[in-house]
């Protein structure tokens, strides 16, 4: 059984007092052992806020990136080590705002997948088609391309690796995959790493759908069969939609 993962992406949002305030929110509307795993994601300076108020309940934190290396000198940039000593469990890796406005390609973010399993934090990477290649029928061939570095990966960095199905034409758009698009994706998915890692493992890795995911949108996506959890942009700025869809995936497992 594959535990669901609900996690938030606040991407630039939120400084430590407005995080602080947030984890107030969510408190008080009661943060108990949830079945699902809860995860959120802040900007780097806000990590520290939420280690402190939310310390004592089951919120577990995630960098946005990190970068390649272990250190050195690159100005402005993270190391997984340093999201790790700050309490971070997880980290995004290739998240299509990365990839598109920072240039990041599949070789950059395997090398990052990498160096996040060395610095002891569970990669979440995310992968996606673009409308223009949807619409040219080039989806499965992106999406191909996008894991085909997933068979040189040792199996324990496998074993704990997430992925994350992100549609760009869903993202911050307010069109989300229908559930039956995104079921047919996310066994696509899971087909290609039956290939490259086996059954046996592909079968316990949790493939999250990402995209204007809504409190409205939540039950239906999370009830298909290869849909194992979610990564909440928008809607997990709102503490009180983020805790609604918690309640709702706690209700389906
Ligand atoms: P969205 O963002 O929910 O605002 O579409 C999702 C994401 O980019 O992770």
């Amino acid at each position: 059984m594959r535990r669901y993962l609900i996690a938030g992406n606040w991407k630039m949002n939120y400084t430590p007092s407005e995080a602080r305030q947030y984890s107030r929110i969510l408190k008080a509307m009661g943060l108990q052992d949830f079945s699902s795993e809860i995860l959120l994601c802040p900007s780097y300076v806000s990590i520290q806020a939420l280690v402190d108020s939310l310390r004592g309940t089951p919120v577990k934190l995630g960098g946005q990136n990190l970068h390649q290396e272990s250190k050195g000198a690159f100005t402005g940039e993270i190391s997984g080590e340093m999201l790790k000593d700050s309490g971070c469990e997880y980290v995004l890796v290739g998240h299509s705002e990365r990839r598109q406005y920072f240039h990041e390609t599949d070789e950059l973010v395997y090398k990052k997948i990498l160096r996040a399993h060395e610095s002891g934090l569970v990669p979440i990477m995310c992968i996606g088609e673009t409308l223009e290649e949807r619409e040219k029928g080039e989806m499965h061939d992106v999406i191909t391309r996008q894991l085909q570095r997933v068979k040189n990966l040792d199996q324990e960095i496998v074993s704990h690796l997430v992925i994350a199905y992100e549609p760009i034409w869903a993202i911050g758009t307010g069109k989300t995959a229908s559930a039956e698009q995104a079921q047919e994706v996310h066994q696509f998915i899971r087909n290609i790493l039956d290939k490259h890692v086996g059954a046996a493992i592909s079968s316990t890795l949790r493939i999250l759908y990402g995209g204007s995911v809504k409190t409205t949108n939540a039950k239906a996506l999370l009830s298909e069969k290869d849909i194992d959890g979610l990564l909440i942009g928008g809607a997990s700025l709102k503490a009180e939609d983020f805790y609604t869809i918690i309640q709702i995936a706690d209700q389906l497992l």
